[in-house]
């Protein structure tokens, strides 16, 4: 079973500019929450305890600010400067003492996950730990991610980078499971041409060895990579029109840790003080 997970809070934030001049991407509001409670929600949900925030220098304070006490989540927290964004496998050469010999999840904290059974089927592909997992999602905008396509007899055949053309519509998310080896792995990794580490280069080497495996999130899913501003703003009216009709919150930190018993009532009274009187703290006060 996965244990861990990495959330990647570093990065440009280029798409982003200006705004992300001067504060964190993942740090800005996804509708009433900040970006990153998202990836860490569905995590949490999946069962994970233990996670390692990559971020950029002198960001920890605001990462800690935005969380408060990680002990009234019944979570672990360690954070891992990285002092330049050399590519998301960096991660794990950043990483490798806290993987330690063990696989681990690794999520984008830019990227929105949200949909029924999505949690159960993540947690169920936690279960293997051997090789590599990537999490596909269908999309009718191939030609800005990396895409899967398959053989006759549903193998998948080879991973394309940002195809002009391809016979597949699935591509690749922001989540990804990795075995105990991918720190040695990330580090053979040369840059690419835009002089970072590529991801797909290490599937990749995971697909050579016949390591990869797929899971394929259901249309009845969604998935956003919220790191520019007009998907943001779907992002936003999308969790503000589910939140409004069904009034529970979507990536809750408390409600999953309480519903999970990693926590009690007071570590819940801690959050309700530590959000003050925001509609937050309404919300935590009707849990219990
Ligand atoms: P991207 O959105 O691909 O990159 P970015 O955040 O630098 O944004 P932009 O393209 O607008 O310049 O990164 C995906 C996620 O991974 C995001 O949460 C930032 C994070 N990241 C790191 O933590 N370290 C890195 O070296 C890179 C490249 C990204």
């Amino acid at each position: 079973m996965i244990k861990k997970a990495i959330i990647l809070c570093g990065g440009t934030g280029s798409r982003m500019f200006p705004v992300t001049k001067s504060v964190n991407k993942q740090l800005l509001p996804l509708f009433d929450k900040p970006m990153f409670y998202y990836p860490l929600s569905l995590m949490m949900l999946s069962g994970i305890k233990e996670f390692i925030f990559i971020i950029n220098e002198r960001q920890e304070v605001n990462f800690k600010k935005a969380l408060g006490d990680e002990k009234d989540l019944g979570i672990k927290i360690k954070f891992i400067v990285q002092s330049k964004p050399r590519g998301l496998p960096d991660a794990f050469i950043l990483s490798q003492k806290f993987i330690h010999n063990e696989s681990v999840a690794m999520i984008l904290g830019d990227n929105f996950f949200y949909g029924n059974m999505l949690s159960p089927i993540i947690k169920s592909s936690f279960k293997k730990t051997l090789g590599c997992n990537i999490y596909l999602y269908p999309s009718n905008n191939t030609s800005a991610y990396g895409v899967v396509e398959f053989d006759r007899k549903n193998r998948i055949k080879r991973i394309v980078e940002k195809p002009k053309k391809t016979n597949s519509n699935l591509i690749i998310t922001g989540l990804y499971v990795f075995d105990k080896k991918v720190s040695e792995y990330a580090k053979k990794l040369k840059p690419s041409k835009r002089g970072e580490i590529e991801i797909v280069d290490l599937i990749n080497f995971y697909k050579k060895k016949r390591k990869l495996s797929v899971v394929k999130l259901g249309r009845g899913s969604a998935w956003m990579d919220v790191g520019n501003f007009h998907d943001l703003h779907s992002a936003n009216n999308f969790i503000q029109n589910i939140e409004s009709r069904q009034s529970f919150k979507i990536g809750c930190l408390e409600e999953i840790a309480l519903n999970n018993k990693w926590i009690n009532k007071k570590n819940i009274l801690n959050r309700i003080r530590f959000n003050r009187n925001s509609r937050y703290s309404q919300y935590l006060k009707n849990l219990i």
